[in-house]
């Protein structure tokens, strides 16, 4: 395969994805191989940080043989090795990052050490080539909940993000309460098809304010009160639950965007991308303010390496590059002069 383009070997390990991808300059997956942790966690109903990290150095190093092999070249062909370095499960991000700095050592090739919010942030300019900065990102994981307005590589600001939990977080606690399977996300979408949207009266957190931030906490608590009284069917629940919190995206957002100048494009990433209900509303909330709405196709939403490599491309063309000493981070805010927000925890 190998022609004048770029090609980056991405690795990612920060949470319950092992995953190994080869992506070239002009926007080309040339390989991809994902090896998800979802069976090992489900009986926990959540991630557990040991079993993960034990994961990904058992099935790290066979899947990037398979990546090389499914393209036909060899780590030599490659012009970089990046890999997560951050935030995430400490474990896992240590597993990828000292795996991609042997390789970078081994092939002396340069090592690029990703912020995994940074590999979300420029995956939707991976899967389009006419998305030009400055554009307004919904950044919406299972760790991470925020607004950001993306500049450039490496230049982001952040306008809000979440004071208790994260959107993806409130799904997967959602899931659990009506005793759906983890990882709970795609379960209360589908559930939520089943269910009316109106049926439950829900709060929605902060939906008004004059302060910018998220908070799903007490939306979390109502559906646990709906689910034990008893009174409500599940699919009602779980459909009022998704309407609520796609009212408090779209309010936040339609705050945010009062605050942000010249962007053209509303664009949205992490593993709540992949719901259809807020594909939908944002889609309507980006029309109704006259601008394009961009979302990468699902499986560059939830974590994978393909928005690794990418993130790796993007920075190798800044000629970046990181010393092999360099560490990994369980914290890494990508907008480093945000202030901390009280309560936020780790997904500041
Ligand atoms: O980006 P991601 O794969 O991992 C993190 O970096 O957190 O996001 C995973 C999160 C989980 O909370 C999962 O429940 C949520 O994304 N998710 C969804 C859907 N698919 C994944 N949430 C709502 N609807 C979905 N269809
Ligand atoms: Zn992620």
């Amino acid at each position: 395969m190998r022609g004048a383009e770029t090609v980056v070997l991405g690795i990612e390990s920060s949470c319950d994805e092992t995953a190994a991808a080869l992506v070239t300059g002009d926007r080309r997956i040339v390989a991809q191989r994902i090896a998800s942790q979802e069976a090992a966690h489900a009986p926990y109903g959540g991630v557990v940080p040991e079993i993960a990290a034990r994961a990904h150095a058992e099935k790290l190093a066979p899947l990037i043989e398979a990546v090389l092999d499914d393209a036909g070249i060899a780590l030599a062909d490659c012009d970089a090795v990046a890999a997560t370095a951050g935030p995430g499960l400490i474990g896992g991000v240590m597993v990828g990052l000292v795996t991609a700095k042997a390789l970078a050592m081994a092939s002396d090739k340069p090592l690029i050490a990703i912020n995994h919010l940074e590999g979300h942030a420029l995956s939707p300019r991976l899967a389009d080539p006419k998305l030009d900065f400055p554009y307004a990102l919904l950044l919406v994981s299972g760790g991470h909940c925020q607004i950001l307005q993306v500049d450039g590589v490496g230049r982001y600001t952040r306008l809000a993000t979440t004071i208790d939990d994260a959107l993806g977080e409130a799904f997967d606690k959602t899931a659990k309460i009506l005793g759906l399977p983890y990882p709970g996300g795609p379960a209360v979408e589908e559930l939520a098809t089943e269910g009316n949207p109106n049926a439950v009266p829900l709060p929605r957190p902060l939906v008004g304010s004059g302060e910018p931030h998220f908070s799903f906490a007490g939306l979390k608590s109502a559906v646990l009160r709906a689910a034990e009284s008893g009174r409500h069917d599940r699919a009602d629940i779980a459909a009022s639950f998704q309407h609520a919190a796609i009212d408090c995206i779209c309010d936040r957002l339609q705050h945010a965007l009062e605050e942000m100048d010249e962007v053209t494009a509303l664009v949205v990433a992490g593993g709540v991308a992949a719901n259809g209900h807020v594909r939908q509303a944002l889609e309507r909330l980006a029309a109704g303010r006259g601008l394009r709405f961009v979302a990468p196709p699902l499986e560059l939403c939830t974590d994978n390496a393909a928005m690794i490599a990418w993130a790796g491309i993007e920075r190798l063309r800044q000629g970046a590059s990181d010393p092999l000493d360099i560490s990994a981070r369980p914290r890494w805010p990508l907008d480093p002069r945000a202030a901390p927000v009280r309560g936020a925890g780790y997904k500041a």
